[in-house]
């Protein structure tokens, strides 16, 4: 895991992109060097109002300047709404295990074997946990040019907002959305996956003569995780989703976002963390230093 780094970084943008929404925009060459997509940083509150911070993830990084996007859920995110460009943030970042801190990774300079060459990566996402995936994809993109396939099956509660960067990027965006008539498929992510994979298993011939995806990451509420996870497990699919529990401290130290997995007897999926599990079989990890990213299958949904 890579060293975080703290300071008071400035603002250089913080606007609202859709209904609710904001990106907030910041400079900081050691945390933009250090940062891998599904990374998170914590938001210090100015003021001293609020002593806990705020977990934000890693949405993107171009130079120096690293990008989040929030939702306005409660008073910390009310008060980051009202931060205007100019002002010095303190901040603490990257955090946690990134999708790619793994060996074999699509995204490694010499590429283990473990993924067929080219292959399909899909990206399954819901609201705000759509932009860390942007990021993932411009990163498995660089590393691997026209040799992979980025399909992005994506899920809005109205106007899917972020559609243009995902096009940007991936081969195929797929989008569902709650609100009728806001994007082709009216629904959740869950039924949009079904509708657009419903064959077997990977490698299976799709009727276009496609296969199905070697690797899967996903970002967004637990239950749209829980769905992608029994959608991947069905089609043995390749799974790495990012756990969004609610934190305490944000770096490891007060046990405040412990979550249930189990242990994979699977050489190709190390895992991070403690590896004795309980007397119920479960291994408690934080979220916060051993994820956020966690294979689907050790997590105990
Ligand atoms: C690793 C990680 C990455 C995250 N990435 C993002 C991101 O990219 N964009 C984003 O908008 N949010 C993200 N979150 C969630 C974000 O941290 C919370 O929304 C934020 O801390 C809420 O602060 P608040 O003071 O506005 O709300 P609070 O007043 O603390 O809470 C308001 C309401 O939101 C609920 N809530 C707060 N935090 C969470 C949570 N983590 N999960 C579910 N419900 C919660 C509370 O129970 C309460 O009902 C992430 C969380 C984690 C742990
Ligand atoms: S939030 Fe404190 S240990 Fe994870």
């Amino acid at each position: 895991m890579v060293k975080a780094h703290r300071g008071q970084y400035p603002v250089t943008k913080n606007e609202s992109i859709a209904d609710g929404i904001y990106e907030l925009c910041f400079e900081a060459p050691d945390i933009a060097r250090a940062a891998n997509a599904g990374q998170f940083a914590n938001v210090y509150l100015p003021g001293g109002a609020m002593l806990l911070p705020r977990p934000i993830s890693i949405a993107d990084v171009r130079g120096d300047v690293v990008t989040l996007v929030y939702a306005i859920v409660g008073g910390g995110t009310k008060a980051l709404a009202g931060i205007k460009a100019g002002a010095r943030l303190e901040i603490m970042g990257p955090l946690g295990t990134g999708y790619f801190d793994y060996a074999g990774s699509p995204t490694d300079a010499a590429p283990s074997g473990a993924f067929e060459n080219p292959f399909t990566a899909l990206l399954v996402g819901g609201g705000v946990g759509a932009p860390p995936l942007h990021f993932a994809a411009r990163r498995i993109r660089a590393a691997r040019r026209g040799r992979v396939k980025i399909v992005a099956c994506l899920g809005f509660r109205g106007h899917p907002w972020y559609r243009e960067e995902f096009e940007r990027v991936c081969d195929e965006v797929l989008l569902a959305s709650e609100a009728e008539g806001a994007a082709a498929f009216h629904g959740n992510v869950a039924h949009l996956l079904d509708k657009s994979f419903p064959y077997k298993e990977a490698g299976s011939p799709q009727a276009n003569g496609q296969a199905l995806p070697s690797l899967a990451l996903a970002c967004g509420p637990r239950p749209m995780l829980k769905a992608a996870s029994d959608f991947c497990a069905a089609k043995n699919i390749t799974l790495r989703v990012s756990l969004e529990e609610r934190m305490g401290c944000g770096y490891g130290a007060c046990a405040g976002c412990t979550c249930k997995t189990r242990l994979l007897g699977d050489v190709l999926k190390p895992q991070n963390g403690p590896n004795m599990p309980n007397a119920e079989g479960f291994i408690k990890k934080k979220v916060c230093a051993h994820g956020p990213v966690f294979w689907a299958d050790e997590v105990v949904w």
